[in-house]
């Protein structure tokens, strides 16, 4: 019975620590699906659903916590991002190497449709603030609006705020075995590099013209890391490729240009009254990759102290 499946393999999941070591690299349903099957569990989304409906994991249970308080004495953080480059990281060898297996487009992807999905209002949409009088109005359009691309099912990209390839929902493709290894092998070495439990958050394909569209990430709250690069060098931090942030205390737009090879570090917050509003936007001719991860506020041990 595929629900009993789903039950089983969340219990070896639990008793696994190889399983749940791979499982903290998998950010979608379709990526369990595969993986559960690799294993000799089978089942499909709406097995899921009902296997959740009846076995939701108990509260303070949850397979992976990552732990995301920081104790600075004050109500804000200190600064809200951080940024790098790869080469001012120490040991950051072999994590360049793996990445370099992760900026992938897969074959399944219907770039026709994809295109299709572009609107210039929404990409000009970042320089809304989100205290703009219209903004909220806009927001929530964009958040209820899925758009008729005709096709079944609905890609990631038909959902107006998300016009950006999601790779961890292509699991069908030749590179995909390869490039899940490459995720699991990151985050081991980065669980050694920081000495703490690090999770994928997203793994995303922004081509040319891509955006994601102003969002919270509010149900997810704590630090996060992304490691950014482009398939073309001449890329200069000339904002052509941004990423855009509200600075939760002051209200101010803080805007990130980007270069090849980033590491950056943000902190979202769950307070209403402090939400990181951000949103990114690649108006270059180049492919942009970007990788988040889950990741404790311990990482500054690692990295402010160099
Ligand atoms: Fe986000």
């Amino acid at each position: 019975m595929p629900k009993e499946s789903v039950i089983e393999f969340y219990e070896a999941l639990r008793q696994s620590e190889a399983l749940k070591q791979q499982s903290k690299a998998i950010t979608t349903i379709e990526e369990m699906i595969k993986m559960a099957s690799k294993y000799g569990y089978c089942f499909n989304s709406k097995d899921i659903s009902e296997a959740n409906g009846s076995e939701t994991p108990k509260k303070g249970e949850e397979l992976i916590a990552i732990e995301s308080s920081e104790t600075n004495g004050n109500n804000f953080p200190q600064q809200y991002h951080y940024e790098y480059e790869f080469s001012q990281m120490p040991e950051f060898g072999e994590i360049a190497q793996q990445f370099e297996k992760l900026k992938i487009k897969p074959s399944t992807v219907d770039m026709a449709v994809y295109e299709k999905s572009f609107r210039e209002e929404d990409l000009q949409f970042a320089d809304v603030s989100p205290t703009a009088p219209d903004f909220q109005q806009r927001y929530l359009e964009s958040l209820r609006s899925y758009m008729d691309l005709g096709v079944t099912p609905q890609p990631e990209y038909a959902w107006r705020q998300f016009h950006l390839i999601n790779l961890d929902r292509h699991v069908e493709h030749p590179l995909y075995e390869e490039y899940f290894q490459a995720k699991v092998r990151l985050l081991e070495l980065f669980e050694s590099y920081f000495g703490t439990e690090v999770r994928f958050s997203g793994s995303l394909w922004y081509p040319p013209n891509a955006y994601r569209m102003w969002h919270t990430n509010e149900t997810q709250p704590g630090w996060r890391m992304y490691l950014v690069d482009f398939d073309k060098n001449d890329i200069n931090g000339d904002e052509k490729s941004f990423f855009r942030y509200m600075d939760p205390e002051t209200k101010e737009l803080v805007t990130l240009g980007e270069k090849p090879k980033l590491v950056r570090f943000f902190k979202v917050e769950s307070e209403k009254s402090k939400l990181f509003w951000h949103c990114i936007v690649n108006r270059t001719s180049a492919n942009r990759w970007s990788f988040g991860f889950q990741i404790s506020s311990q990482w500054m041990k690692k990295v402010l102290k160099n």
